[in-house]
């Protein structure tokens, strides 16, 4: 196993909690009648993005739009491979509109390629990429035919695997990329039906797998850069191994956007340019 980690700089696009509110229940995590504080969610999520401007990254800011108050999880938006977009139809009513924000601002950014799906996926929640696939969560929320929608869209292939738990309704909640230069993830083997479980340990075999407390502590919601590895400081029991794999684990806290039923990569947009571009930033 590679011990010597690298950073690559990357450009993520996230959406400030300033109308951030729990009004709905969309996902087992949320409870209307429990208050948010919505001033120490926008405090939690600036030092988010602070940190990752620390870290050398570039993040890029989406208007929140009143009335949209999910739309602190960024990364439902859509799906960027190659710098093509491929945009987000959400599955409940509550989120729907969130969808064209995102889509104008990307029309707005010069992005050539934007695609309005024909399908249900939900982004980057569904979505997740590593260097040889788009792996692809279907059960709560993204249509299965989202993947082959994906697959013909982005010329990758897509690897469907059924979540099974509601409480990880999104892949983005039972699995994280870790190195996407090479196909190197962790994930919470219980939140996947067998057959996915058994797909997922022939394409990972060495993939770190995580327990159930840092799962429930959204542990696997992680953000990484190839040697960072940005998740949740409650799921502490995730650090000792990130480590020992070579990885740098920086603990953050997130507690009042878990009410809403996500933390780290939830909040995070991953806009990937061609690889060839990306290179010659380094
Ligand atoms: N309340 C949002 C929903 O249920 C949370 C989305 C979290 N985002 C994520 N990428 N898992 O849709």
């Amino acid at each position: 196993m590679a011990l010597s980690r690298r950073a690559t700089p990357r450009r993520y696009l996230m959406c400030s909690p300033r109308h951030f509110e729990v009004t709905y229940s969309i996902n087992p995590w949320m409870d209307p009648g429990k208050p948010v504080d919505t001033p120490l969610a926008v405090a939690q999520w600036e030092q988010l993005r602070d940190l990752y401007r620390s870290l050398g990254h570039t993040v890029e800011e989406l208007a929140p739009v009143p009335g949209l108050p999910d739309m602190v999880f960024a990364a439902n938006g859509a799906t960027v491979v190659d710098g093509r977009v491929l945009g987000a139809r959400f599955a409940h009513r509550e989120r729907v509109d969130e969808a064209a924000a995102h889509l104008d601002w990307y029309r707005a950014h010069g992005f050539a390629h934007v695609r309005e799906p024909v399908h249900v996926n939900e982004g980057e929640g569904d979505f997740a990429v590593t260097a040889s696939y788009v792996l692809a969560g279907r059960g709560f929320r993204a249509s299965p035919l989202s993947h082959g929608e994906a697959q013909e869209f982005f010329g990758r292939p897509v690897i469907g695997l059924e979540l099974v738990d509601p409480r990880h309704y999104h892949l983005d909640t039972a699995l994280a990329v870790l190195d996407d230069s090479a196909d190197e993830v962790m994930y919470y083997p219980p939140a996947f039906s067998p057959g996915s479980r058994e797909v997922l340990r022939r394409l990972f075999p060495d993939a770190l797998t995580a327990g159930a407390e840092d799962a429930a502590a959204f542990g696997l919601n992680a953000v990484s850069d190839g040697l960072r590895v940005v998740l949740p400081q409650a799921a502490a029991g995730l650090f000792g191994p990130l480590r020992e794999r070579g990885f740098e684990p920086v603990g953050v806290d997130l507690s009042e956007l878990l009410k809403g039923g996500g933390s780290v990569k939830c909040c995070t947009q991953e806009l990937r340019e061609p690889r060839d571009l990306r290179e010659l930033r380094l």
